[in-house]
């Protein structure tokens, strides 16, 4: 056990810190004895959901700081254990590990990622021709995809993590429009609704054809006048998309509110909590989220618990609260695709989340060979957790993607024909 933290240091009130073999679900952790980042707990402040979460901090730290006051009642000292159900938002929201990543459906997924992918250089093109575009084939690209989206969504969300640099508009709008689709559909929406977020995830910039270009291409920060006109984007975009005969007033107001924020600090209107059509703030949020896991020309790309993190800091003020909340418990502490090293030391790619085991997910082993690395076996992580005996498998670091020349489009490949 480790003794990273002064355990006495900042005990706020309503705080206590107890020994870690009392922790149970229910308990808002403030603190542990372990330094976070050592920790693989997405947020630094967490309400305990599970059972693997509670083994985890038993196992590894010495004591906690509990929040009493945001801990449920059922959970705070001497109250009466009982049946304790997960902390929620308007409803629990679907998450990405209910369906399994089966070479089925990569292969149905990689179709329709590369339909859209088509899609989206047609629409680019078109701006760059300034030609006025026919959304009639983009609607119907998305509404296949949206059909078939929950039995899809790992493989999908897996091809939103592939990144190219010289490829970011065209990929950047496809990644928007499938974790659209992505947390729509989480929320419970109708077939019909995820449908429509995902042409607005498409569109969503489309309206940066009547930007300047020199301030749309510029690589340095913007004057306040540049950044007022680049601004005008979402009008434009609506003011474009408004004369197409195929396009629904919900897309329309998607557009044209993307860069709204629940403060009233995002344009063009101003607009405050909920006067922001949900749809308009899926995107904003999945916008903003792409954004920040990608390389841009001004910034490095950050990881997806980084990117998690700041959209939590930013909850209630940039983003919709109950969205940020849903868009984190769709999306988990890894995601398909991610490149994990594990405590036995191998690396592995995470190939499907455990519900209610997020600590413990299904990976591939791979394998490292004179040619490079090879997808090797299976390990259900949560499974061999419970092996009487035999110390758990766990995930010790998530690296980038790219790492020792480790590249997840390889591996999209190599699914197919496993
Ligand atoms: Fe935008």
């Amino acid at each position: 056990m480790t003794h990273d933290q002064n355990p006495d240091s900042e005990i706020w009130e309503n705080q206590q810190k107890i020994d870690s073999q009392q922790i149970r679900i229910g308990h808002y952790v403030a603190r542990l004895s372990l330094h976070w980042e050592k920790t693989p707990f997405l947020l630094q402040g967490f309400l305990i959901a599970d059972e693997s979460e509670v083994n985890w901090i038993r196992r590894h730290c010495d004591w906690a700081v509990i929040d009493l006051q945001k801990s449920r009642a059922n959970a705070r000292p001497g109250a009466t254990p009982r049946q304790v159900t997960s902390p929620n938002l308007l409803a629990k929201p679907a998450v990405l590990s209910r369906s399994p990543l089966t070479a089925a459906s990569m292969r149905t997924s990689l179709t329709n990622y590369l339909n859209l992918s088509a899609e989206a250089e047609r629409l680019i093109q078109h701006f760059d021709r300034l030609e006025s575009i026919n959304v009639r084939k983009t609607i119907h690209v998305v509404k296949d995809i949206a059909l078939t989206l929950t039995a899809n969504l790992p493989a999908l969300v897996w091809l939103t993590r592939i990144k190219h640099e010289d490829r970011y508009t065209a990929e950047h709008c496809i990644n928007v429009s499938l974790l659209a689709m992505g947390l729509a559909n989480a929320l419970g929406r109708s077939p019909k609704e995820v449908a429509q977020v995902g042409i607005a995830g498409l569109l969503h910039d489309l309206g940066k054809i009547d930007i300047d270009a020199s301030i749309l291409n510029k690589t340095g920060r913007l004057t306040p006048e540049e950044y007022e006109h680049m601004k005008q984007h979402s009008q434009f975009g609506y003011d474009r998309l408004r004369q197409e005969p195929d396009m629904s007033p919900r897309i329309l107001e998607a557009i044209l509110g993307h860069h709204e924020r629940p403060d009233g600090h995002g344009y063009p209107r101003g607009l405050v909590g909920d006067q922001i059509d949900e749809m308009a703030s899926i995107v904003g949020l999945v916008d903003a989220y792409d954004a920040i896991t990608s390389n841009r020309v001004y910034q490095q790309a950050r990881s997806h618990h980084e990117a998690m993190s700041i959209l939590w800091r930013m909850r209630g003020t940039q983003f919709d609260k109950t969205l940020v909340e849903a868009f984190i418990q769709f999306m988990g502490w890894v995601t398909p695709g991610t490149l994990v090293s594990l405590s036995t030391g191998d690396l592995a790619v995470v190939v499907q989340a455990v519900e209610g085991q997020r600590l413990y997910p299904k990976v591939r082993i791979l394998m490292p060979t004179s040619e490079g690395y090879h997808l090797g076996a299976t390990w259900d992580l949560s499974t061999m957790a419970q092996i009487e005996g035999q110390e758990p498998v766990t995930i010790r670091d998530v690296k980038p993607d790219g790492y020792l020349g480790i590249r997840l489009e390889d591996y999209a490949a190599s699914l197919l024909q496993s």
